[in-house]
């Protein structure tokens, strides 16, 4: 397939850029290897979206470099930059065909009109919409149309593919079904991914690389096992996943819920405490239960049994986990 392995490597070097007060990136470096599908990771405001833009070239910065590949491309404009987008609200041309949207990328290159086709046609096939290439964009769905605007950023076969939650307005049948394909799509192509979003369980899923973003800086850098398993400190942990920090003595053990167990299995655990139930809920995959430990809520998702669905709030029980599950989060 003559669209794959476009992938460049980009390297963000201690990026800086102010909007008048607000310092949006704050010493910002990531190395993102060629065809790695990297993810942004962070609160409403930390600057995920301002680093794209900078990469795309739509955002000036103040200090700092971006390289792709070996080549620094602050000076290059964005039309030179060869980079595809995909951004949330992604703006089909309402009066074009689902051909001509894919195909405009191309024509404004005027690139010969055999190979306009040829490119488009590959594009729609990657991505499922040959039948509907003859279509307006109000004649698809939603995750249809999504899938257009991946096809009219791949078609130009661009060394980095920069995706600004893209599937941000999408129910979670839907989302999920296009993750899927997303991870597809990736294997096959090899582009290297920027990808935003504000969903951690996306994130897992799609990401070979996790950047978690707090007020303009990175906090942490890794796999998602990697980011999930050993968070660098509380603000990580609680970022991607739930965490639990239960009073030890002089400081605090920082546990998932996945970890506690609750009732008569605790006894086996290795850290065995007395707490009250809060809640019990039902949640299909099991229970979540809500338990207070001395003041402070502890959260547990455990296995349905008839124990555990016999709790009553207010009821005393106990929980437990063991020692090798319980994170170290000391950095600061
Ligand atoms: N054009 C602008 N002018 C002034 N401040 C801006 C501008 N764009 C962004 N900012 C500020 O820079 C910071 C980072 O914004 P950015 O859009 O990168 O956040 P984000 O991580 O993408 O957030 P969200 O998840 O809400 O999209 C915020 O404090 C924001 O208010
Ligand atoms: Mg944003």
């Amino acid at each position: 397939m003559s669209i794959a392995a476009l992938g460049k490597a980009v390297s963000i070097r201690a990026l800086n850029k102010s909007y008048g007060a607000t310092l949006a990136l704050d010493d910002v470096s990531l190395d993102i290897p060629a065809g790695c599908f990297c993810t942004l990771l962070g609160a409403s405001g930390s600057g995920k979206t301002t680093l794209l833009k900078t990469i795309a070239g739509f955002e000036t910065y103040d200090r700092g470099h971006i390289l792709v590949g070996d080549a620094d491309i602050g000076p290059v404009p964005v039309s030179k930059r060869n980079i595809g987008m995909v951004f949330q609200n992604y703006a089909l041309f309402p009066h074009m065909s689902v051909r001509r949207n894919v195909a405009f990328g191309l024509e404004m290159r005027q690139l010969p009109a055999r190979e306009v086709t040829s490119r488009v046609e590959e594009a729609l096939a990657l991505v499922d919409l040959t039948p509907y290439a003859d279509r307006l964009p109000r004649q698809l769905s939603g995750g249809q149309q999504q899938r257009v605007a991946l096809a009219r950023a791949l078609v130009i076969r661009p060394d980095i593919l920069l995706m600004d939650e893209p599937l941000g307005a999408l129910d979670k049948n839907l989302r999920q079904s296009i993750q899927t394909e997303l991870k597809r799509l990736h294997a096959a192509v090899g582009a290297t991914v920027v990808y935003v979003t504000h969903d951690q369980e996306e994130a897992l899923f799609l990401s070979d690389q996790i950047a978690v973003m707090d007020k303009g800086r990175i906090v942490q850098i890794g796999t998602p096992r990697g980011l999930y398993d050993k968070p660098a400190n509380r603000f990580v942990a609680t970022f991607l996943g739930e965490c639990n920090f239960v009073p030890a003595g002089a400081g605090t053990l920082a546990v998932r819920p996945e970890k506690i167990v609750v009732g008569e299995a605790a006894r086996a655990a290795e850290h065995i405490l007395p707490a009250s139930v809060a809640s019990v809920d039902f949640i299909g995959r099991g229970f979540r239960v809500l338990l207070d430990y001395e003041g402070t809520d502890i959260a547990a998702l455990v296995d349905s049994t008839d124990e555990i669905a016999a709790l009553a709030p207010g009821e005393a029980t106990l929980f437990g986990f063991r020692q090798r599950d319980v994170i170290d989060v000391s950095a600061p």
